[in-house]
């Protein structure tokens, strides 16, 4: 390894590549995939080009919400493997210059967590203050949701992502206990300086162990207010303000958690080369998400979530861009993300399927300037299985009409029964998709494939962005028509379905969503075209 503790930051301009590894490659016919599937498949994303994997959670786990309730955080969940499958992992990918992320889950652990066993034992018990307790609210007996006859009710009205009380009620102590999400999965009390040092250990055992960084679950939730104060009102549910009609004010996004980031940023620079923190900021305003940067001393990369949920549009993806990049502090990278394993995949959000609308999806993502994040599958344009009640896993989204189990069936290697991703005969612990018209064994043979326009595109941006943040410029376009230019390249998008006229574009042809690498004096509809510097450099 190169690079000082002070070092560049690996990660800007960097192409990340997330592995949900349940899904992914299940090597010993159980029907979930496993951490030798990954190592199994590292060629593969050799020859994709991506710089960094984000293993979805490896950590042992009851599985109530599928490794986000942690039980170990210095293990590996045996249905996964070994910790000694995890450093062969790290090494196997090493040899091939990518870098491994692990998920770590530090807002809430595992109900089985001995923390948690230990701190609901009494009040007195040594973790008790490690996680969010409260007493009972006396209300009068007509009182809201959740009060209960006689022993008074939940601390406040905060509600779990279920929609249900975020309180449970510990019959033992009289007390009530956060969940923000489900009740096996209490929040950490980040008040208590003891969870601080429990978690600098655990971020220093996976940084000596070789792990590049991690990608930070609930980055924005750690500290919740200390009065816990009710959160206020909100008038339209949206995925980027809040839910069941709340909008969590008190819950999330307190100011203490910026503190949390500057100490671990300092661990993770101190290492060689430094390590990332990547958040899972799930926030709505760009000025509080360019907060978790502070001035380039807290989160190396923050996600984006107002540009996932931006809609499919040239002025509507262009603004984010714009804004967020005059918000964030000098020296940071943005980090553009359109699937994952919480949201409908964009070859069906955006683009209802329709594989040229993907493709140019694609080219925007990747010329857009700073990091990329690709979720398994996007690179083959895999869309949202429609996965029958009966067969889904999810219980965070139990009787919802939409389950993210859509976005988390098993990868389509090949159009076999078995999709590549398990043996003959062995029954995926999600059903598969259409592997028959989407997988990587026919796209790799096919060099117009979605699947080689990606490789195209990694290669490009390795190539253009020398590791550095480009500098980015819109530029004038007709209605619809997204024209920008990052560093060397300009990039014209077409977001309609009507041809339109081609500005002039700089430089050579270098890559198009379309048939063909030469503009014609038109872009077709949902066309996408990158121009350079090329050959004649
Ligand atoms: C994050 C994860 C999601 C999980 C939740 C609780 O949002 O991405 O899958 O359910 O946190 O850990």
């Amino acid at each position: 390894m190169n690079g000082t503790a002070t070092g560049p930051r690996w990660w800007r301009g960097a192409t990340l590549y997330q592995i949900y590894v349940r899904s992914w490659r299940d090597t010993d016919a159980d029907g979930y995939g496993d951490l030798p599937g990954v190592i199994a498949g590292l060629d593969y994303l050799r020859w994709l080009g991506v710089d960094g994997i984000w293993l979805s959670p490896t950590m042992p786990s009851p599985d109530e919400d599928w490794g986000y309730d942690v039980s170990d955080y210095l293990g590996v969940h045996p249905d996964l493997g070994t910790l000694a499958d995890m450093d062969k992992l790290i090494a196997g990918a090493g040899q091939r210059g990518i870098r491994v992320l692990l998920d770590l889950v530090p807002n809430h652990t595992s109900s089985a967590h001995p923390w948690f066993a230990d701190a609901r034992s009494g009040r007195d018990a040594v973790h008790r203050g490690y996680y969010v307790w409260a007493d009972p609210v006396k209300g009068d007996s007509e009182g809201g949701t959740g009060r209960r006859a006689g022993g008074g009710g939940p601390p406040n009205n905060w509600l779990d992502a279920t929609g249900a009380p975020a309180w449970a009620l510990d019959d033992a102590s009289g007390q009530y206990y956060l969940h923000n999400f489900l009740p096996g999965q209490p929040d950490l009390n980040w008040w208590d300086p003891r969870v601080h040092e429990e978690f600098r250990e655990i971020i220093r055992f996976w940084f000596d162990r070789g792990v590049a960084g991690f990608r930070i679950d609930v980055a924005h939730g750690l500290y919740k207010d200390a009065q816990l104060r009710d959160n206020p009102p909100l008038a339209v549910d949206s995925p980027l303000h809040g839910k069941f009609g709340l909008r969590p004010v008190y819950s999330m996004n307190r100011p203490e958690t910026h503190a949390v980031y500057r100490d671990w940023r300092r661990i993770a620079d101190s290492y060689a080369p430094p390590r990332l923190l990547l958040g899972e900021t799930w926030v709505g305003d760009l000025g509080v998400l360019a907060s978790y940067h502070g001035q380039d001393d807290e989160l190396g990369l923050a996600f984006n979530f107002p540009f996932l949920y931006s809609r499919f549009d040239a002025g509507a993806m262009a603004g984010v861009v714009g804004e967020t990049l005059a918000r964030l502090p000098a020296g940071a990278s943005p980090v553009w993300v359109a699937s994952n394993h919480d949201v409908s995949r964009f070859p069906t959000r955006w683009c209802a399927g329709d594989e040229t609308k993907a493709r140019l999806a694609l080219l925007v993502l990747a010329t857009l300037p700073g990091t990329l994040t690709l979720y398994y599958g996007d690179e083959i344009a895999m869309t949202d299985v429609d996965v029958p009640v009966p067969l889904r896993r999810d219980k965070i989204t139990h009787g919802q009409p939409v389950s993210r189990d859509a976005e988390r069936t098993p990868m389509q290697w090949d159009a076999s029964p078995s999709a590549g991703f398990t043996a003959g005969g062995v029954t995926p612990w999600l059903p598969f998709g259409d592997n028959a018209s989407r997988n990587v064994a026919a796209q790799r043979d096919d060099p117009g494939s979605t699947l080689h326009l990606v490789r195209d595109l990694l290669a490009l941006r390795r190539t253009a962005f020398a590791g550095q943040v480009a500098a980015y410029e819109r530029l004038p376009a007709p209605p619809g028509v997204w024209a920008y230019r990052t560093g060397p390249l300009q990039v014209t998008a077409n977001l309609t379905g009507q041809p339109v006229p081609l500005p002039n574009p700089a430089g050579e042809p270098l890559l198009t969503t379309g048939p063909s690498v030469a503009p014609g004096p038109s872009l077709g509809p949902w066309q996408g075209l990158v121009t350079g510097p090329g050959s004649r450099r």
